[in-house]
């Protein structure tokens, strides 16, 4: 049998189950502890009643919370676009057109290439608490770069997103039927094998929505889940169609319409916000209280790429989703752990219950609340990934 462990004088705990401790969505347990076996949580509650173990580690009084679900993210990517970002902070407007920079530069590196940069950006994000990522194709866009994307990122998660439409390929810009027809057709019998979901930028510039449709349907065929890049850059058919095809996320949500905002509140799809591509694009907040307030279910993530959001820190896109779009300190940590959890039709990450894999983050700070309090502060002071001990 594997051995025990608890983490004890826990100040704050985040378990995510309203069951316990203060019933709130967070379910707060005071005073408390967890202890894991193996890869699993199996028994959180109050530290004076918790069972005995073979190992003891002692939070000293800090709070612990789930470990990150980052439900969004472009890592299969090479080079970077500072030269782009910089124009954009003088002023010039961010378009999707940039993604054919870093197209380029990912075509021309080498799978070892792709994957150390990978791993990488993988390991920066754990250190920042991000114990399960999603990561997506979509800066190959020819069948062989998507799927050997697609292959390196199946070595190091199992939500693994095909984004074949990210934008049409360069080299099929005058003809786009032609690029639907070889995403839907060829490119996807390579890719489904490796990948968990699908996912299209519906946008001006990139994919309409008849297109997305098309290509999200042909995906399902081939037992591809999806998930859309909806209303980023403005108002537009993404929301309703992630809806209508019970998408697992309708992902940015920046420009939403009544209807939009219903639709997501009468769905089980998850809006997943990602603040970190309005900072970075200076563009509107999308309004996270305005969702929630609907009913929505909400998902916090970075979508970190190297041209709208090239942050991998979960704690920073909290903080701005605390100060500039409406969440309470809660319900962006909520967002950030079991929202990320939902987004990805998950229920054995992202809550610390019985059950769950022992994925943990202990901060060096006696609450939650203090990842935003205390913004670009690294707080993060331990991680465990399925029981394991990271940092
Ligand atoms: O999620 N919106 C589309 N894709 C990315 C940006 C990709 C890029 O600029 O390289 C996003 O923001
Ligand atoms: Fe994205």
């Amino acid at each position: 049998m594997s051995s025990s462990t608890v983490i004890t004088n826990i100040a704050a705990l985040v378990t995510n189950d309203p069951s316990l401790g203060d019933h709130s969505p967070l379910g707060l347990v005071r005073d408390a502890a967890v202890v894991i076996e193996g890869d699993r949580v199996v028994w959180t509650g109050e530290s004076s009643k918790a069972p005995a173990t073979d190992n003891r580690v002692d939070a000293e009084g800090r709070a612990v919370l789930p470990g990150f679900v980052d439900s969004h993210s472009h890592l299969l990517f090479a080079g970077d676009r500072t030269e782009e970002f910089n124009a954009r902070m003088s002023g010039r407007p961010y378009s999707a057109g940039g993604i054919r920079t870093t197209v380029a530069a990912t075509r021309a590196a080498s799978d070892a290439e792709l994957e150390a940069s990978l791993t990488r950006y993988l390991a920066e994000a754990l250190r920042q608490g991000t114990t399960t990522f999603e990561t997506k194709s979509g800066y190959g866009l020819t069948t062989a770069d998507e799927s050997r994307a697609l292959r390196v990122a199946a070595r190091h998660t199992d939500e693994v997103t095909f984004l074949g439409a990210h934008i049409v390929a360069p080299e099929l810009a005058d003809d786009p039927a032609a690029y639907v027809d070889l995403v839907t057709g060829e490119m996807l019998d390579a890719c489904a094998p490796h990948a968990r979901w699908i996912d299209v930028f519906c946008e001006k510039g990139a994919f309409d929505g008849d297109q997305a449709r098309a290509i999200l349907t042909a995906g399902k065929a081939k037992g591809l889940h999806p998930r859309i890049h909806a209303n980023q850059l403005s108002y537009g058919p993404g929301v309703q169609l992630a809806v209508e095809l019970d998408a697992a996320s309708a992902d940015h949500c920046t420009h939403l319409t009544d209807p939009d905002v219903d639709a997501l509140a009468g769905s089980r799809t998850v809006a997943t916000l990602l603040p970190g591509a309005e900072f970075s694009t200076r563009a509107q907040w999308p309004d996270a209280r305005r969702l929630i307030d609907a009913g929505a279910t909400v998902a916090l993530s970075t979508d970190c790429n190297p041209g709208s959001s090239f942050t991998s820190s979960v704690p920073f896109c909290i903080a701005l989703a605390v100060r500039d779009m409406g969440m309470t300190p809660d319900e962006a940590v909520w967002s950030a752990t079991a929202g990320g959890a939902a987004a990805l039709r998950r229920d054995d990450v992202g809550r610390l219950v019985p059950g769950a894999y022992a994925d943990l983050t202990l901060l060096d700070a006696p609450s939650h609340v203090h990842l935003a309090y205390r913004p670009g502060v690294p707080l993060v002071a331990g991680v465990w990934r399925r029981g394991v001990r990271k940092l």
